[in-house]
């Protein structure tokens, strides 16, 4: 199936490494241009040579979209380098491990703001571009802890639960604009991020980081963690051409974590 994203130009936030950077190279791999961003520059450089080799346009631009001024940064340098937003991707996120007795008001400032507040900020500044693309597309990237209780996980689940709602809220806002906006909702993938997480883990448990991983796996139906390009995959089609009539609406990607019917 052709997705129509030959030509696009795509945003996507937190795009060195992982699930953004697995995303960007599905759309590329479609023949989209693509715009990733990241604090690190070696990292994203790598990234970015990675995906140019693959014969798309490919910028990188540093920024920390834990402030409102990288946020618009990102959007608005994305657009003048692609020449024209027609898809945005907000991807970037992270854990911060703790309870409510020891998060600090500086971890819950910084968790709330790349989990969440980036969404918000990069959204409006986009916007003004997107609203002259070509079936322009919003992609919310969330996590399974914002449908489903996992004991724990609190710096994720009051985040993703935002994001589930501020992609209904702007699916209703910008219909009429022709506008879709939707979230996808990752399980557990096999991402750098999760090395130091799940030694982390292991500790608090007292067991070691594969048992972490295994019990993890085994909490899904397929019974192993998802590769990033799995998610990725998915991601190009949820902002292609094909899917021309799903707006507010959560796609889980989990391998079947959540239980609910
Ligand atoms: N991996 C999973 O199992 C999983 C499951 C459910 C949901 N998710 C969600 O999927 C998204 C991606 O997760 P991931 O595991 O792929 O993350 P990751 O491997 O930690 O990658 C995060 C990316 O974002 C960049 N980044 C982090 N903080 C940033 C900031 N303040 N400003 C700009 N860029 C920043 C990082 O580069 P720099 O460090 O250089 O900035 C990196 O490129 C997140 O929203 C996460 O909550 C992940």
């Amino acid at each position: 199936m052709d997705l129509g994203l030959k030509g696009k130009n795509a945003a996507i936030t937190g795009s060195s490494q992982g699930i953004g950077f697995a995303i960007a190279v599905a759309l590329a791999k479609e023949g989209c241009n693509v715009a990733l961003c990241a604090r690190g520059r070696e990292r994203l450089d790598r990234a970015v040579a990675e995906i140019g080799a693959l014969g798309v346009e490919a910028h990188g631009i540093v920024a920390d979209l834990s402030t409102e001024d990288g946020c618009r940064a990102f959007a608005e340098g994305a657009a003048e380098k692609l020449g024209g937003l027609d898809i945005l991707v907000n991807n970037v996120g992270g854990m911060i491990p703790g309870t409510l007795d020891s998060l600090t008001p500086e971890q819950w400032s910084t968790v709330l703001n790349v989990n969440l507040m980036a969404a918000v900020y990069t959204t409006r500044y986009a916007l003004p571009f997107l609203r002259k693309g070509r079936a322009p597309r919003i992609l919310n990237v969330s996590g399974v802890t914002g449908k489903q209780l996992m004991p724990g996980a609190l710096t994720t689940t009051i985040p993703n639960a935002g994001i589930i709602a501020f992609t209904k809220l702007m699916a209703g806002e910008l219909g009429a604009a022709g506008i879709t906006v939707n979230n996808i909702c990752p399980g557990f993938t096999r991402t750098e991020s999760w090395g130091p997480r799940a030694e982390a883990m292991a500790k608090v448990r007292g067991i070691t980081p594969e048992q972490v991983r295994a019990s993890i796996a085994n909490q899904t139906l397929l019974g192993r963690w998802a590769e990033p390009e799995e998610i990725g995959n998915v991601a190009a089609f949820l902002v292609s051409e094909r899917n021309s009539y799903m707006t507010g609406t959560t796609v889980e990607v989990c391998g079947g974590f959540t239980r609910y019917i």
